[in-house]
């Protein structure tokens, strides 16, 4: 079943064709990576799918129902979660009550239920369990983008959209995150993850798409891009 269907998708900024014409799938439990330069409008792209940005054309459905006019929280509804670029946490807030904001999207869940999904961030990203009273604002980058990805989490989204989690992070911490995209996405979880690390995207996503000035240039499965000779002097440095 496809997951996510996005359909000559089209965003403008007055004259600029930041998104033109991209057309996308993701399938049930498949991991996408977007790989493009500063400004491809890999940001854009994620912006009009999750209904943040307004499509100038193109159709977005999840499960195939059209929800290209619908916002952010709708889609979460129906399973669709964006981690943005820059990992925005509360900074006054504590990590816990970061999370539990997360939770808020799903206003019928009983409390239990919120403090189980608590613990399966922590358990994923055990350094935020022993900071669960910090304020987010004083954490690490690498810190503050576990927790960003863990409010999402706390949505429980059967398809995660994560825009560039390894920018500004230490090796260590980037592998740290890394590992649990992985991790969600051997247990299940739909992920389409946009990156300028290209090592990294292609070491989590079963298929890749190239953007360049908001176009699709290349797609393809992580073994036929890897193949590619222009792929890998633009993205691999080699
Ligand atoms: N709010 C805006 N108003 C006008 N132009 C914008 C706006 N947001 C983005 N753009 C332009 O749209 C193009 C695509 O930007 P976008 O942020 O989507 O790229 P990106 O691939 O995410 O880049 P980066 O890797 O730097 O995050 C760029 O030329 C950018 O300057
Ligand atoms: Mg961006």
């Amino acid at each position: 079943m496809t997951m996510l269907d996005v359909e000559n998708l089209s965003v403008r900024y007055g004259a600029v064709r930041a998104v033109d014409g991209v057309s996308l799938e993701v399938e049930d439990g498949e991991a996408v990576a977007i790989l493009g330069a500063n400004g491809a409008g890999k940001t854009s792209l994620l912006f009009a799918v999750v209904g943040v940005q307004r499509p100038v054309a193109g159709r977005v459905s999840v499960n195939g129902v059209d929800v290209t006019s619908t916002g952010p929280e709708e889609k979460l509804r129906r399973g669709v979660c964006l981690v943005p670029e820059r990992r925005q946490v509360f900074d006054s807030l504590s990590v816990e009550d970061n999370l539990r904001l997360g939770a808020y999207v799903r206003k019928r869940l009983p409390r239990g239920q919120v403090t189980g999904e608590i613990e399966r961030v922590y358990e994923l990203f055990p350094v935020l369990g022993g900071r669960r009273t910090q304020s987010a604002g004083t954490l690490s980058g690498g810190e503050q983008q576990m927790l960003a990805l863990g409010r999402g989490l706390m949505g429980s989204p059967r398809l995660l959209m994560v825009d560039e989690p390894s920018l500004g992070l230490a090796p260590t911490m980037v592998s740290v995150v890394m590992e649990a995209l992985a991790r969600l996405s051997s247990e299940g979880m739909a992920i389409l993850l946009v990156e300028q690390n290209a090592r990294m995207a292609m070491a989590i996503a079963q298929r890749v798409l190239v953007l360049e000035r908001g176009r699709v240039v290349m797609s393809g499965s992580v073994t036929e891009v890897r193949s590619s000779e222009r792929l890998r002097q633009a993205y691999l440095g080699v």
